[in-house]
Order: C-alpha cells, then structure tokens, then sequence
C-alpha cells in the first residue's frame, strides 16, 4: 500500500501544512495510507484528532516518513529528514528550486524524485495543481486588508454629520493572479483603485474589475508577454516611460500594493526612494515582492520600514498568514495533482515520461538532476 507522509513544516516563519483532513480522506479513499506527524496542522487551526478521526495515522517524524513513498511538503523538507523513507520516493512540494538549488543536489544524492509543484505548467488540465496561483490569491487579498489596517484613514467613502470622509485611492502594480485580486478586496472596500502591468492583455481585466487602467502607450516592446503568460524583463526606453508615468500617479495615491515578479529572476524595482517622498505622510506601500528582493526602495521583509513618513510593509510568506484557508486550497492542488495521475492498478501515481508536466516538475530522478531549468 502506497504510504503518503505529512511532516511538520520546520521552515522559520512557515505555518502552513500540506495535508488537510479533507485531502486526508480522499488519499484514504484512493487506497493510500496517510501519516501524519503530530501537531502539523496546529498553526494551520488543524488538530491532530480531525487527521486521526480521517483515518490518518499520527507519530514523530521519524515514524511518519519512514518507508514513505510520497513526502508532501508546502516547503522541501530538509534532506536529514529522508532517512528512511522509501527507495526512490517522491517529494511533492514547493521547493523553490533556484533559491534552494544545494538542497536539489541533496535530494538527487538522497536518490529521492523531488517534485517542483512551482514549475507546474500554465496549461488548462493543470489549473487546479498550481500552488502559485491559489497561494497569489489569498496573498493579494491579505496584502490589501493589512495595508488597510496600517492606514490611519478609512478605505470608503462616508458621509457623516460631522463631515465627509474622503475614499482611499488604491493603486496596484503588477496585475497577475495577486494583483486582480487586490484590485477586487479594494474595490469591494469602496477605495478608488487604479493598476498597471507590462503585459498589455491586462488592460481588459483592470477594467472588467472597476478599476482604471495606467498604461505606458507607443513604446516598442509594450506587449511585455513571455512564455507561459509571464512577464519579460522590459527595454530600457519602457522602463523610461513606465518610470515618468508610474511617478506623477503615485504621488497622488494613499496605497501603493506591488505585485510584480520574472520568474527566475529578482523581482523588477518599480518604486524608487523618489516617488516614495513624493507620497504624503501616512500613505502605505505593500511590497507582495519583498521575499524576492523587492518592488520598493527600501522595502526589508516583515519590517514596517518608514521613509518620508511612509509605512512599507511586506511579508517573506503571505500566504502563512492565512494559514488555515492557504493550506486548504494548498492541499487540495496536491491532491488534484496527485489523483490525476493516479494508477489504480499500481495502487499509486505514475508520472509518464512524455508527459509535459513530468517533464516540468521533475527536478531529480534516479541519483541524477534531471530538470532542464535548473541544468541549462
Ligand atoms: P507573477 O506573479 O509572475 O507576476 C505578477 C505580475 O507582475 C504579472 O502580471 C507580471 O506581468 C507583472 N510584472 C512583471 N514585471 C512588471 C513590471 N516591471 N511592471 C509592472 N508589472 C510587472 O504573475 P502571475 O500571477 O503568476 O500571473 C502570470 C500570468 O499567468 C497571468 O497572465 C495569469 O493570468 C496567468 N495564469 C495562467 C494560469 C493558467 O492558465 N493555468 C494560472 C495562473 C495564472
């Protein structure tokens, strides 16, 4: 019988699990055995007693993973922790291959697959496997309510006996799967909000969302589109003119949310010390980026960081301040993928090898790293 073991995440700061008692119970039920170290879910509001009433079995870790066949992970678990599992068994987490590139030499050296559930292709059938876009989800929401909670003012409109209070202006920069949320939290708070990216095709949802769209217009290389629906590192001459626009709207903003990343690269700089002075006294800047070096001069994570009397904020892991709802919707993307590609006579996943996803999200195999991102 196939063995799935859940350990503890061990990362600082990381209160997130990869296994919720409803995925629990769907493994159970594909004919898999789950165990599950004790106190896992505890910073994610789960007991140990709603994974035991699923039918998981719970122990140490040494228990848990030993003849494991599977280790789900929300970060890569650390490579001592494999002693004992399975030969050749798989790692299914989030393990920032770039950032952690050593350990993806531990974990071939280890002889286990290790799973990038990060490099999980942009393709239809893999939706409900991606681990970026429903961790961006909730991180877009959350930056938005605690920039709200850091700003002494109000976000709607209010007309009181005493006086009006004026509505916040909210302005997001980088519109993927982060950005439109924020751009929604705060347009369901009655703020006024504005966004821009450089990927053109986001022009529409800005506005299909209520807000109004700041665009560099009639420089070369506006479409800002790469693989996948990513971003591309832009041209001198847009940075430019993104640079002089993005300045003179800033400087009448309350909020500034910044969202944008390159994959494989550090995230691009879009607010300069400058343009910081040019907000009043009291505006707040969340940097959704600051984990990945930053979008805002200036930005350190988990520091509230006040410069010409603004606040920037930004966190290393938002999405472990959610824990409970970013865990369950983590979970569930494991589970979809898991159950995918599940082979009911084998009892277990089979991941064939011409298959895009495989090809994607392998990082190691057989004693050897095998993906070509972390080879070429
Ligand atoms: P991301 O987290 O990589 O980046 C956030 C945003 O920042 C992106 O919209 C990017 O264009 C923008 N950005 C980068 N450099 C910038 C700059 N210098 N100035 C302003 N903005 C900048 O993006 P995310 O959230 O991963 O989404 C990327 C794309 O993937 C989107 O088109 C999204 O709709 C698409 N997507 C497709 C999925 C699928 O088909 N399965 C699933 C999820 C997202």
């Amino acid at each position: 019988m196939t063995k799935i073991a859940v350990l503890k995440e061990t990362a600082a700061g990381e209160t997130r699990v990869a296994a919720t008692p409803e995925t629990v119970k769907k493994f159970i039920g594909l004919g898999a055995a789950v165990s599950v170290e004790k106190g896992a879910g505890l910073s994610a509001s789960i007991s140990d007693a709603e994974y035991e009433a699923v039918g998981a079995t719970l122990g140490a870790a040494a228990v848990v993973a030993k003849d494991a066949d599977i280790l789900l992970g929300v970060q890569g678990p650390d490579p001592k922790a494999l002693k004992g599992v399975a030969k050749g068994a798989w790692i299914v987490a989030g393990l920032d291959p770039f950032g952690q590139r050593k350990r993806v030499d531990e974990y071939a050296r280890a002889g286990v697959e290790a799973l990038a559930m990060e490099f999980m292709p942009r393709v239809t059938r893999a939706q409900g496997f991606d681990i970026l876009s429903s961790q961006s989800n909730l991180s877009g929401y959350k930056a938005v309510i605690d920039s709200a909670g850091t700003f002494g003012r109000a976000f709607p409109m209010m007309m009181t006996a005493a006086g009006t209070v004026s509505a916040a202006k909210v302005f997001i920069m980088g519109v993927g799967v982060a950005g439109l949320q924020a751009i929604a939290t705060a347009r369901r708070m009655g703020a006024v909000v504005s966004a821009t990216d450089v990927r053109s095709a986001t022009k529409e949802q800005i506005e299909s969302l209520g807000a109004k769209a700041v665009f560099v217009e009639n420089v070369a290389g506006i479409e800002g589109e790469g693989a996948g629906g990513y971003a591309t590192e832009m041209s001198d001459e847009y940075k430019a003119a993104q640079a002089e626009l993005v300045s003179s709207h800033i400087a009448k903003q309350d909020i500034v949310i910044t969202t944008a990343l390159i994959p494989g690269r550090a995230a691009p700089r879009l607010v300069s010390d400058d343009q910081i002075k040019s907000m009043k006294p009291g505006c707040v800047i969340f940097d959704l980026a600051v984990a990945q070096g930053g979008n805002v001069e200036g930005s350190k994570p988990d520091e509230v960081v006040i410069k010409h009397g603004v606040k920037i904020i930004g966190y290393s892991n938002t999405p472990a301040h959610l824990a409970a709802d970013t865990s369950a919707l983590f979970a569930r993307n494991l589970f979809n993928f898991l159950s995918a590609f599940w082979d009911k006579e084998a009892g277990r996943p089979v991941l064939p090898n011409d298959d895009e996803i495989t090809a994607a999200i392998r990082l190691t195999k057989d004693g050897k790293v095998v993906n070509e991102r972390l080879l070429g």
